[in-house]
């Protein structure tokens, strides 16, 4: 694998390539969630690059950029090992030379959740990410269903722009007892780490009662925050019932949402979700 921290060495890397390219961004502290999508990328396309960047800009002034989780050796032996032929990390400065100045704002699915309680992190994600995508130039990017709203922000973004890759999404992979795989996961205390899996037992009964045939965003929502509040190490942030592609809070009925939940443990916060699609047609 080469790895390279410059956005130069990069674009060199891929003129040389003809054939199709795949293309998995992270922040790295690397997990099975991001490898899966690596694994997928592997095998859908003929050239594979990883980009590890912890992106100032999508943290805000509050939140945790300093002490994110880092490894860069550990994630370069991961992502060698998982068949990434280029690695690009670049420095803070190599993204935001002195003077930067622009900012992509995707209005729409950016204004709800995430975005109402952290100004300006859409903005980040989506700057970086087209940055990201102008110097890999991929044909394939990979993202994970678990930031089901960053998902969102980024296809809008690809079809606004008239952006270059397909993007992929891929499933949520969770510890055995339903934890959503995080990066973030490593702040929980013991005891906090034993009650987050409440967030997906919420999930789970939204999921069943729209199995069983409920369409009722109200009722699907008071289920969630019940469950939510029968554990007492949580205090929920929101329980939501939204549109997957603009993230607009169903109000009444409806045939295709994404449930999603963020819930604080002490100061850590967890979000997590679980796509509701529509019924197969008979
Ligand atoms: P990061 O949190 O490192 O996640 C990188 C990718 O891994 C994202 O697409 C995320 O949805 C996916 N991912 C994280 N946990 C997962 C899990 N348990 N199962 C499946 N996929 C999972 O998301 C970001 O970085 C950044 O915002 C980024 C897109 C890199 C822009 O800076």
């Amino acid at each position: 694998m080469k790895v390279v921290e410059t956005i130069a060495e990069t674009r060199g890397w891929r003129g040389q390539i003809r054939s199709s390219v795949g293309f998995v961004p992270t922040m790295g502290a690397l997990h099975a969630g991001h490898l899966s999508l690596v694994e997928r990328a592997r095998r859908e396309n003929d050239h594979l690059a990883a980009s590890v960047f912890v992106n100032p800009t999508q943290f805000g002034p509050q939140e945790d950029l300093s002490r994110y989780p880092r490894d860069l050796d550990r994630d370069r032996t991961l992502l060698s090992d998982a068949g990434v032929d280029l690695l690009f990390a670049p420095s803070p400065a190599e993204m935001y030379p002195a003077g930067f100045s622009t900012g992509v704002d995707v209005a729409g699915p950016s204004a709800r959740l995430e975005g109402e309680r952290r100004p300006g992190h859409f903005r980040g994600v989506a700057t970086v990410v087209l940055k990201l995508f102008h110097v890999v130039e991929p044909d394939r990017a990979y993202f994970g269903q678990k930031d089901a709203q960053q998902l969102a922000v980024v296809r809008q973004m690809v079809r606004d722009l008239d952006l270059r890759p397909a993007i992929v999404a891929c499933p949520t992979v969770r510890e055995a007892d339903g934890l959503a795989l995080s990066s973030r996961n490593v702040y929980l205390g013991p005891e906090d780490r034993q009650a987050a899996p409440v967030l997906h037992r919420a999930l789970q009964r939204a999921t069943a009662l729209w199995q069983e045939g409920e369409r009722d965003a109200a009722v699907l929502r008071r289920a969630m925050t019940d469950v939510v509040s029968s554990e007492p190490r949580a205090r929920l942030d929101y329980a939501s019932v939204a549109d997957p592609d603009t993230f607009a809070e169903i109000e009444g009925r409806s045939e295709s949402a994404v449930a999603a939940l963020a819930v604080f443990f002490g100061t850590t916060r967890l979000i997590d979700n679980a796509p509701l699609p529509p019924k197969p047609a008979a």
